[in-house]
């Protein structure tokens, strides 16, 4: 007993050493208390050295000792774990929110901006073309049309198609993976400039809805691991797909390197 006293008063002794010097430190309140409980612990284990020692147990009986020991133990630590207050999962999920929620916002605020820019470029594009035509005369074809030429709205209509294709090139984000007049590509997919010269609209529909209709080749590995997502078909108006695929088919830039696509369906 008197054996118990002492340790038990060392115990003490350190721990309040530690929580002076910890507190000293500035350490967490929480810290604190577990260096405290560290040298407890200690305590405790120098104390069961005098313990007298437990009989030489054998056959099941020894089996059950272990499996209820083993209880115990798990039993003290997961609850004694759960008791700190880190371990909340409210706790921790409030501090995610906290941190991820500016992020959040930003990244929100950067794909705004970013498809402010993209319709902006477009914009400037569509008007430039605009002055092209001016240029040439095709406001007055449109203005005039003689007799029996084919109503002029056809053209607009077709400018408004191509516009409508490249939209859906932007909007599925087809250029994360494939580049396209130098622009976008991670280097997954193959460059698309020269798909026209290969590829019918109808083929290029074909691709979209369906990735594994043609092979890219020297792609094998990528076709067989369908990195091309097979998603469009459930994303995409049919409409939308067909002035994708008419878009990309006037791309027959042969100084582009696409590679020839092997038809597999
Ligand atoms: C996650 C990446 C990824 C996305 C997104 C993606 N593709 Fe692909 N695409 C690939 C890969 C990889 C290949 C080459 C392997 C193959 O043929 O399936 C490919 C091949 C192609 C080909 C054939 C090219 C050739 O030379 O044979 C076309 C056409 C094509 N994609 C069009 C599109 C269009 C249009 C979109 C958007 C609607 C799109 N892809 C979105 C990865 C992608």
């Amino acid at each position: 007993m008197g054996n118990v006293i002492k340790k038990l008063s060392i115990g003490l002794a350190v721990g309040g050493a530690l929580v002076g010097i910890t507190r000293a430190l500035e350490f967490p309140f929480i810290f604190q208390m577990m260096f405290f409980g560290y040298a407890m612990l200690g305590a405790v284990v120098f104390m069961l050295l005098d313990a007298p020692s437990l009989k030489t147990m054998s056959g099941m009986k020894s089996l059950i000792a272990l499996i209820a020991f083993y209880i115990v133990l798990c039993t003290v630590y997961i609850s004694g774990a759960s008791m700190w207050p880190q371990y909340d999962p409210e706790d921790e999920k409030g501090k995610i929110a906290k941190i991820l929620g500016p992020k959040f916002a930003a990244t929100q605020q950067g794909k705004a901006e970013e498809l402010i820019a993209r319709a902006k470029a477009l914009d400037d594009q569509v008007k430039a073309l605009e002055v092209r035509l001016k240029a040439l005369g095709g406001d007055q074809v449109a203005k005039e049309p003689p007799a029996g030429a084919p109503p002029a709205t056809t053209g607009v209509a077709t400018g408004d198609f191509m516009k409508q294709g490249e939209e859906q090139w932007q909007l599925q984000e087809c250029y994360n993976c494939h580049k396209l007049k130098g622009e976008g590509g991670k280097k997954r997919g193959p460059e698309l400039d020269n798909i026209g010269t290969y590829l019918t609209v109808d083929d290029i529909k074909q691709k979209i809805l369906d990735p594994k209709s043609f092979m890219a080749e020297g792609f094998e590995k990528e076709w067989e691991k369908g990195k091309m997502p097979d998603k469009y078909k459930d994303l995409m108006e049919a409409n939308d797909v067909v002035a994708l695929a008419s878009w990309l088919g006037t791309f027959k830039n042969t100084s582009v390197n696409t590679p020839k696509p092997i038809k597999k369906k």
